[in-house]
């Protein structure tokens, strides 16, 4: 990815100020401020989130700011609201009905501009649609969507009545479909006939047909299809439904159900130690005060930025920082549908040109795919309505930094290294762009509201520079609620509070009292934040996360496969690659077909996000004398490519490792 005009770039030490242009612009504009938003945040809370939510529409103020009994967390614990008030009438009510809430931009080139006004009537019919098929406050729906307004909708329209969404995002499979649906006990599912990819449809239809068939998924009473390819699809009778039937002739208001501030948006599942994914349960009112809040600063946001962030709803980004954050500001957004090198690697820049867009928002991965692409592809765009950039999903390479920097923002944004997680609901470690000088590879400092520490195993904190475990000593207000499960806040129901032991052992148990991120990280001697990677078995590819665990259970369920050894290794674009080291049962040869088959499997029950660069055929993994799977060394073949080329042969891996005398014990 070396490009000739990088070769000069070097990020070693160098710090970044934001101009005095930019912050005498903006919300937060120096570092003193900055300071004393983090002071009195941790000082009087009460005096900080109610200054903060009074913007907001409450049906019952509140008046007990938060609980913590460890683990579960309330906030704004009296208050009652509905989110899409918020996010929809308070705007319109204000006279900001005719501004454009998102201008939609299809892959085949379709555009559509819809303001808020329209997108609250369109949120309304739907609703009523929903309301008239029985649906009802607790509910759970999943919805299995493409990047078109639709999907916003569903959501909104979900929370328009307390119905709790469960998000998929579109490239998982019809065996991920499945176990999602009957985790979250989900009564109806809302998908489209397909997506768009590069020209092609994806048969979204099909892979929810195929979850539900043979009645894997009995709680499933409604599928909801919106039509957005037109190819054929199988309908079936008494379950499937057309979207535009089902809004035909429905009015365009709808009374919003005000819920109690803890009552649950949406689930939304994401990977872990353990082959389970987990269903991270977020509330309504904390979610909606620390998106919406966290949205304003760090994107710096102004009646008339127009904003893009490229994620996919289908991921927490989506949800934070297209949906709920941003709606809630008011301000207009770009979304679109397909893919940044469709039909050329000009795409975005185009986009970013045409809307005149102001603040960008994306991952590293996409990042060294733009300099992978050429500089010309930008070169090409006037980007000169960009002020802002932001960067999130993995530890952005300073080199990579400085590029997007230099050639995206002419040397004149400020770039924000946004640190979260899906657990986190909303951003927690983030440069304050008009006030925080950044350091590129840094996340910089913490949000108000936020408590970080870097600890060592036994909870102590660490020296700087020191390498340790990234922990938040104090809940805040978007922070997950539990992992969902059936039962989900029904008093004496054994599923009240989730899956209980697998949150305190997951995010508690290590250290006692904090939460634990599951990330490593230093601090220097500014106090700025470096985020190392995940200490766990996660992996990170191109921001998604993946389980190894949940990829080793997908490959011994192969009759062909005996045992599984799943790996991350470096790789230039994804960021981490899966490497995947397999025995075989008897019966079953190493050979191109079958390790073509393999990856097809994980593509089949995971998703083709999913599928390992690399999957070796060996004859033993290298295990210690207590039975555990060396993974350091697997790492190491996976990485060095000491056992040469990604052969498809029988490799006898368990004797490079007697050869080294490696025992990890
Ligand atoms: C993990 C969370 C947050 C939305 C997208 C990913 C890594 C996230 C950064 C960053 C370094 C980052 C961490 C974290 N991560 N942002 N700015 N710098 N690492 O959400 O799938 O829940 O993954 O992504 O390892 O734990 P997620």
């Amino acid at each position: 990815m070396a490009s000739d005009d990088r070769n000069g770039e070097q990020a070693a030490g160098r710090v970044f100020e934001p101009s005095p242009e930019f912050s005498a612009a903006a919300h937060i504009g120096s570092m003193e401020q900055y300071r004393g938003l983090h002071q009195r945040s941790l000082e009087d809370p009460e005096g900080f989130w109610r200054e903060v939510s009074d913007e907001f529409e409450w049906s019952r103020p509140w008046t007990v700011l938060n609980e913590w009994n460890e683990p579960f967390t309330k906030w704004f614990v009296d208050g009652e609201l509905n989110i899409t008030v918020n996010c929809l009438d308070r705007h319109i009510d204000a006279g900001y009905g005719d501004r454009i809430a998102y201008h939609w931009e299809g892959e085949p080139g379709d555009t559509r501009p819809i303001t808020y006004a329209e997108l609250l009537a369109e949120v309304c019919a739907f609703a009523n649609g929903l309301r008239e098929l029985g649906l009802e406050k607790g509910d759970r729906v999943i919805l299995y969507m493409p990047m078109i307004p639709e999907l916003p909708v569903a959501m909104l329209a979900c929370a328009r009545l307390g119905i709790v969404h469960s998000v998929i995002f579109g490239g998982f499979s019809a065996d991920a479909i499945r176990d999602r649906v009957n985790d979250a006990g989900a009564r109806a599912v809302i998908c489209t006939d397909g997506s768009w990819r590069r020209g092609k449809v994806i048969p979204l239809k099909e892979n929810v047909d195929n979850a539900l068939a043979d009645n894997a998924c009995p709680t499933v009473e409604e599928v909801i299809v919106f039509q957005r390819c037109e190819d054929e699809i199988n309908f079936e009778d008494g379950r499937d439904i057309w979207w535009h039937d089902l809004v035909a002739g429905k009015p365009e208001t709808c009374d919003p159900v005000m819920v109690p501030a803890e009552h649950p948006l949406y689930v939304l599942y994401t990977s872990g130690t353990t082959g389970k994914p987990k269903g991270v349960v977020h509330a309504t009112g904390g979610y909606m005060v620390y998106t919406a809040l966290t949205s304003k600063w760090i994107f710096d946001l102004k009646d008339d930025d127009v904003y893009w962030c490229t994620a996919d709803i289908g991921w927490v980004t989506g949800h934070s920082y297209i949906v709920y954050g941003i709606l809630a500001n008011g301000v207009t957004s770009v979304m679109y549908e397909g893919a940044p090198d469709f039909p050329d690697f000009g795409r975005l820049w185009e986009i970013v040109d045409r809307y005149d867009v102001t603040v960008f928002y994306t991952a590293p991965t996409a990042v060294r795919a733009f300099i992978k692409w050429g500089d010309e592809w930008p070169a090409k765009h006037d980007l000169s309505s960009l002020r802002l950039l932001g960067s999130v999903g993995e530890p952005i390479n300073p080199e990579v930094w400085l590029w997007y920097h230099r050639v995206i923002g002419g040397e004149r944004c400020p770039i924000v290294d946004t640190w979260w997680q899906t657990e986190t609901g909303g951003i927690m470690i983030t440069p304050f762009p008009g006030a925080i000088a950044t350091k590129p590879g840094s996340a910089t400092l913490p949000f108000p509201g936020i408590e970080p520490d870097v600890v060592d195993e036994q909870g102590n904190s660490v020296g700087a520079n020191e390498r340790g475990l990234l922990i938040v000593r104090r809940p805040w207000p978007g922070m997950i609620r539990g992992i969902y499960q059936e039962g989900w806040g029904q008093p004496g129901h054994p599923g009240e509070f989730g899956e209980r032991d697998r949150f305190v052992s997951t995010y508690f148990e290590k250290i006692a009292g904090v939460y634990l991120a599951g990330d490593a990280v230093t601090r220097d001697e500014d106090g700025y934040y470096w985020i190392i990677g995940r200490i766990d078995d996660v992996l990170n590819v191109s921001g998604h996360r993946l389980g190894t665990a949940e990829l080793e259970s997908s490959l011994v369920e192969h009759p062909a496969v005996a045992e599984a050894a799943v790996i991350g290794f470096p790789d230039d674009l994804t960021g981490e690659a899966v490497a995947a080291f397999v025995t075989l049962r008897g019966g079953f040869a190493a050979g191109d077909d079958l390790q073509l088959e393999l990856r097809n499997h994980i593509g089949n029950q995971i998703g083709r996000f999913a599928r390992p660069k690399m999957l070796r055929f060996t004859s033993a993994l290298p295990k210690t004398r207590s039975g555990k799977i060396m993974r350091r060394l697997l790492k190491e073949i996976a990485t060095s490519g000491e056992v040469t080329g990604d052969t498809t042969t029988l490799e006898d891996i368990g004797a490079i490792a007697a050869l080294r005398g490696d025992d990890e014990e």
